[in-house]
C-alpha cells in the first residue's frame, strides 16, 4: 500500500500504476520519490507482470515536483560548509534521478497514458517510459527554467533521444512553453492521441494485453537490448545481443511459437511460462 500512488491489477499480466494525489494535481511529494522506486523494483521481479500502464488520477497527469513538500530538502540543505552541503545535495539528486531510472531498468514495457498536463518532473517520468499515449487535451511542459533550475532528473538526458528533434528540445527547455498534443504527436513524443482519457486508457490496456500475449523472454529481452543500443555503438550492441541470445535462444518460447505457427494457431493461444 502506497500513499502517493496506487497499483492495481488491470487484467491478467498487466499492472496499472496511478499517480494518486488528485487533490494536489499528482504533485510529486517526498513519499512519491521513494514509493515509485519501491513500486518498480517490485514490478521488475514480479514474474506475473508483463506490461505496465502509468496514468494520473483526477484532472491531470502531474503538475511536477511538489515544491511545498520538498522545499526544506532543497532550499535549506543541511551541512556546515559548501562541500558538505554539496555532498548532501549530490546524494539527494542521485536518489531523485533513480526514481525514474527504475522505470527504464524495469524489463517490463511501460506505457505512459497522459491526460491534462504533464509538467516538469512529469516530462522526466514519461521520458523514461517505453511508449507514450496522450489525450487531445494533454500538454507537455519542461517547466524547470521557470523555477530557476536546469531539469535534473532525466529530461535533458532522455528527451533528445526520444524525439530526436534537437532544435525543438532546446526550444522547449529554454522557454518552458507548453507543447500541445498535436505537436507531441508530430515530434514523436507520443505515438497516438485520443479524444478523452477513457478511450486512451482502453487503448493503453489493449496495447498492454497485446504485448503481454507475446513471449516475455522475447519482449523483455527486446526492451533491454533496445535501451542498450540507444547508449552504445551498433557493433557493441550487436555483440551484446549475440551474448544475450546465446542463452535466450534456448528458450521453450521459440519452440512453442514455431509450433503454433506451423499449426496455424493464433499466437495468443500459446501459454508462455512466467518470467
Ligand atoms: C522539429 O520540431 C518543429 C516544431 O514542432 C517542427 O516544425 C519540425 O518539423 C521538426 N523537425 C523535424 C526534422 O522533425
Ligand atoms: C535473438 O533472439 C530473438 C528471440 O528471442 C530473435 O527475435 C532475434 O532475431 C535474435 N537475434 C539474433 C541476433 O540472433
Amino acid at each position: 500500500a502506497y500513499e502517493s500512488i496506487q497499483v492495481t491489477s488491470a487484467q491478467k499480466h498487466v499492472l496499472h500504476v496511478q499517480l494518486n494525489r488528485p487533490e494536489k494535481r499528482n504533485a510529486m511529494n517526498r513519499a512519491f520519490w521513494r514509493e515509485l522506486v519501491e513500486c518498480f523494483q517490485k514490478i521488475s521481479k514480479d514474474s506475473d507482470c508483463r506490461a505496465v500502464v502509468v496514468s494520473g488520477a483526477g484532472k491531470m497527469f502531474t503538475s511536477g515536483i511538489d515544491l511545498m513538500d520538498m522545499a526544506s530538502d532543497i532550499l535549506q540543505p543541511p551541512g556546515d560548509d559548501v562541500a558538505r552541503i554539496a555532498w548532501y545535495l549530490r546524494d539527494l539528486i542521485s536518489r531523485y534521478q533513480k526514481t525514474f531510472t527504475v522505470i527504464e531498468k524495469c524489463p517490463k514495457p511501460v506505457i505512459a497514458a497522459i491526460h491534462g498536463g504533464c509538467i516538469g518532473g512529469g516530462v522526466d517520468l514519461i521520458s523514461a517510459c517505453d511508449i507514450r499515449y496522450c489525450t487531445q487535451d494533454a500538454f507537455f511542459q519542461v517547466k524547470e527554467v521557470d523555477v530557476g533550475l536546469a531539469a535534473d532528473v532525466g529530461t535533458l538526458q532522455r528527451l533528445p533521444k526520444v524525439i530526436g528533434n534537437r532544435s525543438l528540445v532546446n526550444e522547449l527547455t529554454f522557454t518552458a512553453r507548453k507543447m500541445m498534443a498535436d505537436e507531441a504527436l508530430d515530434s514523436g513524443l507520443v505515438s497516438r492521441v485520443f479524444p478523452d482519457k477513457d478511450v486512451m486508457l482502453n487503448a493503453a490496456f489493449a496495447l498492454a494485453a497485446d504485448i503481454s500475449s507475446k513471449s516475455p523472454v522475447a519482449v523483455q529481452g527486446s526492451k533491454i537490448n533496445l535501451i542498450y543500443s540507444r547508449d552504445h555503438s551498433v557493433d557493441e550492441s550487436l555483440d551484446y545481443m549475440a551474448t544475450w541470445n546465446m542463452s535466450m535462444l534456448q528458450t521453450q518460447d521459440i519452440i512453442k511459437s514455431v509450433q503454433a505457427a506451423m499449426e496455424k494457431k493464433d499466437s495468443k493461444s500459446i501459454t508462455f511460462s512466467k518470467l
